[in-house]
């Protein structure tokens, strides 16, 4: 054979020739080390996020077309991209020379918050529209179902990108956008065009560990599988990829089959659908869309079901370029295709050196888990996929977490067919995926099934036979044992209704077929979204304020631009320095132990290691809190807990050695659970406790008592950007240089010289921007940025980490999980009278913020509601996980979702109008709270009379009611639910903010202040202060970074305040640079700014200040219950409506409206997505995203696979953001309020709206009374909570008869 070592492609237009590529090496890496293109991002390494989108073109031979494709960069093989065209973000547009229309668009329709995400949008984006110029919405939603964005709640981005499909905006003049002109697009490399026309050589590329051969023809491929019967068949490598990344599989020998013709055709034959088993998921989709265009629907009864599991099939990128072959022998029993491939009896057509068999795809074809009757020499060459009869349906379906780019809990493919002319059952193929370690049929039930009549007895006896024969174990791998086996009966109640349904039409005048009735005929709908729409209405700044004054504006992020080309610098791309060095962590795999032994030789052995760091290497105080150190000293204490750290040449060989450090541990008892640690004492401090009023009174004045709990699980904070750090030492006087992606700049310059044992004056913290925070990046940066600074300090190099997905959620903990236990006393009206509270929080293994968290949790524990009589008490639980720290709302939500709790049991008890007993219970204007601040400027009641009208909700809730009389499995809720939000760090002496100010001669301002920009706007918001007070335009001022040697002591960005207080420095600053100016200008009236400070300067009059402010009045006595732990309080309302579906448990959420009073907004279009951001942040807590551990300790959701943030598709189909009028603050700067924080409880209105409509649904089936719904309502606890017959028949197991898989912590 022709052997090349040569590896040809093109990026962004420009020819690259490797030889001996790494097989290990994949495209992103590339692009970021080799190439420096660090526009494309880094959010996960597994596929899952869409941050390192890019557009792969190649000619295909089949198509005989250019095909562009937007890809995973971080999955795609480098060896894989042999002539092929490669563009990136930096590729189609930049700042300083043109923007393409789909940088533009997301930059301006304010779409772009932290920007970690935009590169991947835009791409994907582009990609569509280089495919596409003119797609339809729908189009543009499909087309980022793979991109996940942590900050904007999506709505912007699909707005902006709304105008490509001719949809009008409203926060932005789309007039003003550059129109899309496809013919300026760079046009495929006419030298793969010729190269194409050249035979394929087979190219061979030899790695450290990984051979990687493409193979020119099968007769090849095959004849290398004889000979390396153990290599792995790699297509897309969206399987391998994952195995070798994430599951520490090594294999040494790769064929790529994905150019030989063979495997990459398509024929249609006499029974179906001929495909090559390297076709990719979206060919087959394109394929199969047009078959069932152009036949007779019967006979694509099969392709119709493919193209539904399609549609929720991973995202574009995955699609893209997995092939169908990958799935099927993958063999995983999640697999999407293979329940409809075995229902159906697919063909496959199997081939080896010299021979070729063709086998069903049938009960007997997977032997187990992950295996196949594959002998080790073949490979999968086609799969047909058969074309159906008359009489003969088939369906699919699939549940997940989330709708979209989600793997399935339960997923299935059913088949029937009947003897002609009759409903009387002749063939059934019932195959379920989820419900064991292979595809599984159920030949019991389909056997005893044959030969009846379809109808209600059918149904009947199909459901109890179903629910003998696909059983789990309690203990079953995955959880949820109870729900899946409920979705495997109601995924065959929904098939057997749509077969009905189909008999009824297609057979009507041949045979009595049993009829629906009309309640159930939306169970065997599809799922359908209708198009998105949105309103923004704010107030416009008014008619007399100065052209130049820009506070009020909504400007886009100033960042913006930048951020969607590519150019905006995040830590991880700073350019590498001279012998810098990487570190990778060792972490501890038992949650409780004693470390017996610390065995690194091995590690150290490996290529480029420098050196082995544990506790014993810090030169300073390993301590940096009372109760935590940098690296574990003989104990550790939670699965995660870093006792080292391994310093390489490169990443990969610092991973590598982290991997081969061997650790022997003493296993002691861990404490994981809330409940656990209640049972053994065990909590980090005494319980806090506030109470006002008189509780027994109060409890003895009500008409009724209800008691009851709820758990409020936790939260990852799942910024796109991951912890990351690159310390340089300066070689004098113990200096260090620290880039950081971190909220807390200062408190990491005081941690960093305390573990180096130097004055703080020697360290310098820098940060230029962050990929989103939220909390996660406060305290907790200090367990990266630490011991990335001891390594820099012992080798005397630069040291750079950038943590991987898996290890940023293992290490670094999220949002406290609560148990809030209540007792509430009202009277008949629905006035609640008293209130008495217990809340546990899992802190983890160290107090960190918990102790502040807490406290913010009982300050909040009255939502908005006026109660007489009320006494919270709160602990802080220490388990044997990792700390939980800072997250967005910081216990307010946890503390406000449990009084939403009680107030609803409350509602529901009274059977009293959910929106009049919340009314009746409102604070009123002078109220005192339960800590007795007084509320003034009241805006809560505005707020929610304006929610209430804008939402309609009063006719609304009328057509919510009608529709769930006449739908028996689809519900719909509705919920109005208040928030307020105490603005201040409740620790009094972080409230303070500096800033520094330097107007340069030439009249240009550098400004700088405490403050991190995380996306949440704050430079913008600070620039435009700094233009109203100085009176220059925008363009004249810059933020540079933020940084500990321009404005120390700073507190960390957080508790929503960094508008307030950098904002008021800032406004000091310049009104003494304005002062100072003031007699040149008076001296030259006429002059201009430039003139005035070149006179100033002149005059030696000094153009630099430093601004300082501190929020004045707060006090707050612990002891007496008395002063004022607040500057004032933000107020929101919002209304939701959604949608259940009774049998799976699936959600959608139809509609909000939200009220929210940002006071004066400084900036409407950062504050509006502020509250979107936030909002969808919310939904995501309450309703989607599940922390799972193991009895262990063992955090089992590790990245976006099995970790569910919300998508593009989750947000409500209508979602209308109204910020409060007329509602000026006289608290903070220029009027405005805090927004951060504020408006992510309100997100509480879909968890409200899903309780709802299950009580709708629990009335359907003749349950009443108050049911307990955990947060977050996820499809389990929804359709658990849905009472029928189908969940009767799968009762749970016996609570302590078994070991679970997981554990609420
Ligand atoms: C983010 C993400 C989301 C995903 N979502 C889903 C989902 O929603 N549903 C779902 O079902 N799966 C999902 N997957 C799994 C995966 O994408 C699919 O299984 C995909 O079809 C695999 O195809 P591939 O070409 O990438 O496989 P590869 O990784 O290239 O190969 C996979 C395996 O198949 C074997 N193989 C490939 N071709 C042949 C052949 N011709 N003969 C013999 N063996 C062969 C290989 O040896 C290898 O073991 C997801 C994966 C990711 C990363
Ligand atoms: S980094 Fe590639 S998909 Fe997340
Ligand atoms: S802007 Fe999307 S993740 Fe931050």
């Amino acid at each position: 054979m022709n052997e090349s070592d040569e590896l040809v492609f093109f990026v962004n237009g420009h020819k690259v020739v490797e030889k001996n590529v790494d097989p290990e090496l994949n495209l992103l890496t590339y692009l970021r080390r080799k190439l420096g293109l660090t526009g494309t991002k880094l959010g996960c390494g597994e596929g899952g996020c869409g941050a390192c989108t890019v557009m792969v073109s190649r000619y295909n031979s089949l198509q005989r077309k250019i095909l562009h494709f937007a890809v995973n960069a971080c999955l795609a093989p480098l060896c894989s991209l042999h002539r092929t065209a490669v563009t990136t973000v930096e590729g189609i547009g930049s700042t300083t020379t043109r923007l393409h229309p789909v940088q533009e668009r997301i930059a301006k329709a304010h779409g772009s918050q932290c920007g970690f995400c935009t590169p991947g949008i835009v791409m994907s984006v582009y990609t569509l529209l280089r495919n596409n110029p003119e797609p339809t919405m729908e189009e543009i939603e499909d087309t980022l179902q793979g991109n996940l964005c942590r900050c904007t709640g999506y709505r912007a981005i699909l707005e902006g990108y709304s105008t490509f499909a001719k949809i009008s905006p409203r926060l932005f003049e789309s007039s003003e956008f550059k129109p899309l002109d496809p013919t300026q697009e760079p046009i495929f490399p006419p030298e793969l065009l010729l190269l194409h026309e050249l035979p394929q050589n087979t190219l061979l590329f030899k790695g450290e560990h990984v051979t990687w051969i493409q193979p020119a023809t099968l007769d090849e491929l095959l004849i290398l599988k004889a000979r390396y019967p153990e290599a792995r068949l790699v297509v897309g490598n969206t399987e391998v990829g994952i195995e070798m990344k994430l599951k520490n599989m090594l294999y040494p020998v790769i064929l790529a089959p994905a150019h030989i013709p063979q495997l990459n055709f398509t024929r249609r034959t006499d029974t179906g659908i001929l495909f090559g088993a390297a076709c990719t998921l979206t060919y087959i989709g394109s394929l199969l869309k047009q078959a069932v265009d152009d036949l007779p629907s019967y006979r694509t009864e099969v392709f119709k079901a493919v193209l539904e599991q399609l549609r929720w099939f991973a995202g574009n990128q995955i699609r893209n370029v997995a092939a169908v072959g990958g799935n099927i022998m993958t063999a995983s029993p999640i697999s999407d295709l293979n329940p409809v491939f075995m229902a159906s009896g697919c063909l496959l057509t199997l081939a080896s050196k010299g021979s070729t068999r063709v086998v069903r795809m049938d009960e007997d074809f997977f032997t187990g888990y992950r295996k196949t009757v594959l002998k080790p020499q073949e490979i999968l060459l086609s799969v047909e996929i058969p074309y159906t009869r008359k009489g003969e349906y088939f369906s699919a379906f699939k549940q997940a977490q989330r709708r979209e780019d989600d793997i399935a809990i339960v997923n299935c493919g059913l088949r029937v067919a009947f003897k002609e002319g009759t409903d009387v059952v002749e063939e059934l193929g019932l195959s379920y995926g989820g419900m064991g370690p292979t595809t599984v049929s159920a030949m019991k039930t389909s056997e005893q099934l044959l030969g009846k009549k379809w109808n209600e007895e059918l149904l009947q006896e199909a459901c109890s036979l179903l629910a003998a024969e696909l059983t789990l174990s309690p203990s079953a791998p995955g959880g949820m044992v109870q729900f899946r086996r409920t979705l495997s009966l109601s995924f065959f109640f929904k098939f057997y209704l749509s077969v009905l349904q189909k008999l009824g039409q297609d057979f009507k005048s041949d045979f009595r077929v049993e009829s629906i009735p009309p309640e159930y005929v939306s169970a065997t709908e599809l799922f359908h979204k209708d198009p998105p729409s949105a309103i923004q209405l704010f107030q416009e700044v008014p008619p007399g304020q100065a052209p130049t004054d820009v506070v009020g504006h909504p400007l886009p992020h100033l960042s913006s631009t930048k951020q969607a080309t590519g150019e905006a610098i995040y830590c991880d791309d700073l350019p590498h320095f001279e012998k810098e060095l990487y570190l990778a962590l060792v972490t501890s795999s038992e949650a409780h132990a004693q470390i017996s032994s610390i065995d690194a030789s091995q590690a150290l052995k490996v290529t480029g290691v420098t050196c082995f760091l544990t506790a014993e290497d810090v030169p300073g105080n390993n301590k940096i809190a009372i109760d935590d150190t940098v690296f574990a000293e003989g104990v550790v204490t939670c699965v995660g807990h870093v006792i080292g750290a391994v310093v390489a040449d490169t990443e990969a060989h610092a991973q590598r050695a982290a991997k081969a450090v061997k650790i022997t541990y003493n296993k002691l008892k861990p404490i994981i659970t809330i409940q656990e640690a209640i049972a053994h004492e065990s909590f980090h401090i005494p319980p806090k406790k506030i109470e006002n009023g008189n509780i027994e009174l109060g409890f003895a004045q009500a008409d009724d008592i209800i008691e009851g709990e709820i758990h409020v699980g936790g939260q990852e904070h799942f910024y796109l950007e991951t912890h990351c750090t690159v310390a340089v030492p300066k070689g004098e006087d113990g200096e260090m240089e620290l880039f950081a992606s971190t909220q807390a700049p200062s408190q990491m310059q005081l941690h960093v010289a305390k573990v180096l044992g130097v004055p703080a004056n020697r360290i310098v913290c820098r940060v230029k921007r962050i990929g989103g925070g939220f909390g996660g990046k406060e305290s907790h940066s200090s367990i990266l940025l630490t011991v990335v600074a001891v390594a820099a300090y012992k080798t005397k190099r630069p040291v750079r980490c950038m943590l991987n997905r898996d290890e940023d959620m293992l290490v670094s903990g999220g949002r406290n999980p609560f148990l809030g236990r209540y007792k509430v006393g009202y009277q008949k009206n629905g006035k609640i009278v008293a209130v008495d509270l217990t809340f546990y929080c899992n802190a983890g293994r160290c107090l960190d913020l918990s102790f502040s968290i807490m406290e913010r949790a009982l300050f909040h524990m009255d939502n908005c509601y006026k109660i007489p009589n009320i006494r919270g008490v709160g602990y802080v639980c220490k388990t044997n996980l990792p700390a939980n720290t800072a997250f967005r709302g910081f216990g307010g939500p946890q503390g406000m979702l449990i009084a939403e709790c009680w107030m609803n049991d409350v509602i529901q008890k009274c059977g009293l109008p959910s929106e009049q007993v919340r009314m009746l219970n409102l604070y009123q204007e002078g109220d005192l709270t339960h800590f007795n601040q007084k509320l003034e400027e009241l805006n809560i009641g505005k707020c929610w009379e304006e929610c209430l009208e804008s939402s309609s909700y009063h006719s609304r809730r009328r057509a919510v009611d009608e529709f769930n009389r006449q739908h028996r499995w689809k519900k719909r809720g509705l919920a109005i639910i208040p928030t307020k939000f105490g603005i201040c760090f409740t620790a009094t002496f972080m409230n303070q903010a500096g800033a520094l100010v330097h107007i340069y001669t030439d009249g240009s301002v550098l400004l700088t202040h405490g403050g991190t920009e995380m996306g949440q706007g704050l430079h913008t918001k600070m620039v435009q202060v700094a233009s109203k007070v100085l009176g220059i335009p925008v363009s004249q001022i810059h933020i540079s970074e933020t940084s500990t040697n321009t404005v120390p002591n700073s507190s960390p960005t957080a508790a929503s305040a960094s508008s307030d207080l950098n904002g008021m420095a800032i406004y000091n600053a310049c009104h003494t640079l304005l002062a100072r100016l003031q007699p040149f200008k008076l001296a030259d009236p006429k002059g201009t700014w430039e003139n005035w400070v070149s006179a100033a300067y002149m005059d030696r009059v000094s153009l630099s200040v430093a601004g300082f402010y501190r929020t004045p009045d707060l006090n707050y006595n612990w002891e007496s219950n008395e002063g004022k732990p607040y500057n004032y309080f933000s107020y929101g309302v919002a209304c939701s409506e959604v949608e259940i579906d009774c049998l799976t448990g699936d959600h959608k959420n139809l509609r909000t409206d939200i009220v929210m009073d940002v006071g004066m907004s400084l900036n409407p279009a950062v504050d509006i997505g502020q509250v979107e951001g936030a909002f969808v942040q919310g939904l995501g807590l309450f309703s989607l995203e599940q922390l799972r551990y193991s009895p262990d300790g063992v955090l089992y959701t590790r990245g976006p696979g099995a970790y569910k943030i919300p998508a593009a598709g989750d947000i409500p189909t209508q979602l209308n953001v109204s910020l409060l009028r007329e509602s000026p603050n006289k608290k903070a700067i220029y009027s405005s309020k805090a927004v951060g924080e504020p408006p992510l409880f309100l997100s509480a209105s879909i968890f409200f709206a899903i309780k709802d409509a299950i009580v709708a649904a629990r009335e359907a089936s003749g349950v009443t009374g108050l049911f307990r719904l955990d947060s977050p309502a996820t499809p389990d606890r929804i359709r658990n909570a849905c009472i029928d017959n189908l969940t009767k028949m799968c009762p749970p197991a016996e609570p302590g008869t078994f070991t679970p898989w997981n554990v609420e912590v």
